[in-house]
């Protein structure tokens, strides 16, 4: 067993410096869904082929800290044999795992989700363990419509999130506890605002029930934004601000630090916002930092495409990405 200490040194590490997270854990289905709308093929190998080419990126790890893996990637290896895991933590990059099983339909509820994959989840945790994870991933989604989010669907959210974060952590594994937001619909950024501290008070209040330990933790929230589809669009300040004050009014000073989604914005505006959030606050209880999926890798798979022949450049855009989400963590671009 390792001692708590350790689990609060991986969870600095993850967030820490200006560096980040590369959240490369999308199902097949959700990658097989990215790969088709730009004509990539999808295989176990195409997926396996894509995150090698990824996480071999020449010094990565000077901005990345960890990545995030689906199950299939977790039990492929790369190309010398080693696996994903042992490859990855001999390139200096943490490895994760995304454990829950998706968001499903709360019954009685509808438009809301709850996220499942708690039966069994010790065990499996204890085996991704045993092969290298270091921390995990759970994703909640909560959306905002003309009556919700339900206090139903946060509680029950909150609840599966605070006992997956105890499990982990049980498991020494530092759990990042994502309670998403959606942003997409019609509401303004004062909604997103409410929403977003209902759901990050309803967290820390089950967290604090099962008795995670929030120094070994990491906190994977959404921005407070305007819909996608609300005609009027906050500035990047005004983002800014609301997420920094929301975040203050919900999220405890002991917790290690908040490590951002992108949630499907563009990719330069989630680093614009980051930056923004770092350099306009600079006195925060913890560091603001990513874990960004699309924002870390839309560029990189339209310029793989698939072809074995793009590899450079395709990673010269992943490098490029992470280097500036680096800059933005330090308030610096
Ligand atoms: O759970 C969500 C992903 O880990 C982050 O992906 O940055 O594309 O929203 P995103």
């Amino acid at each position: 067993m390792s001692t708590t200490t350790e689990l609060h040194e991986i969870a600095v590490k993850m967030v820490s410096g200006g560096k980040g997270i590369l959240a490369a854990d999308e199902s097949s289905p959700t990658l097989s869904k990215r790969f088709e709308k730009l004509g990539i093929e999808s295989t176990e190998e195409s997926r396996r082929t894509w995150r090698e080419m990824l996480f071999t990126t020449p010094s990565l790890s000077s901005y990345i800290s960890g990545t995030i893996l689906f199950d299939e990637t977790f039990n492929q290896s790369f190309s010398s044999g080693q696996s994903f895991p042992e490859a990855l933590t001999s390139l200096g990059i943490l490895p994760g795992i995304k454990v829950d099983t998706g968001a499903k339909e709360l019954q009685g509820f509808p438009g809301e989700t709850v996220t499942e994959g708690l039966d069994g989840l010790g065990a499996r945790l204890e085996k991704y363990r045993e092969k290298g994870a270091r921390f995990a991933k759970w994703r909640a989604v909560i959306n905002i419509g003309d009556k919700t989010p339900s206090r139903t669907a946060l509680v029950a959210n909150a609840h599966a999130l605070a006992r997956y974060a105890k499990l982990c952590q049980q498991n020494d594994i530092v759990p990042i506890v994502e309670p998403e937001v959606l942003m997409n619909g019609f509401h303004t950024i004062e909604e997103s605002f409410r929403a977003t501290r209902a759901a990050l008070l309803s967290t820390f209040e089950q967290l604090a029930l099962f008795d995670v330990v929030l120094s070994e933790m990491v906190l994977k929230p959404s921005m407070v934004i305007s819909g996608d589809k609300c005609e009027v669009q906050a500035t990047e300040e005004e983002v800014a601000n609301n997420s920094v004050e929301c975040y203050r009014q919900c999220v405890p000073a002991a917790v290690a630090g908040i490590a951002l989604l992108s949630g499907g914005q563009p990719d330069a505006l989630a680093t614009s916002h980051l930056n923004k959030m770092n350099s306009l606050h600079k006195d925060l209880p913890w560091p603001i930092t990513f874990s960004y999926g699309r924002g870390l890798q839309d560029e990189a798979m339209r310029t793989w495409g698939g072809d074995k022949n793009n590899f450079n450049s395709a990673q010269a855009a992943l490098f490029k990405h992470a280097q500036a989400n680096f800059k933005a963590a330090c308030g610096e671009l």
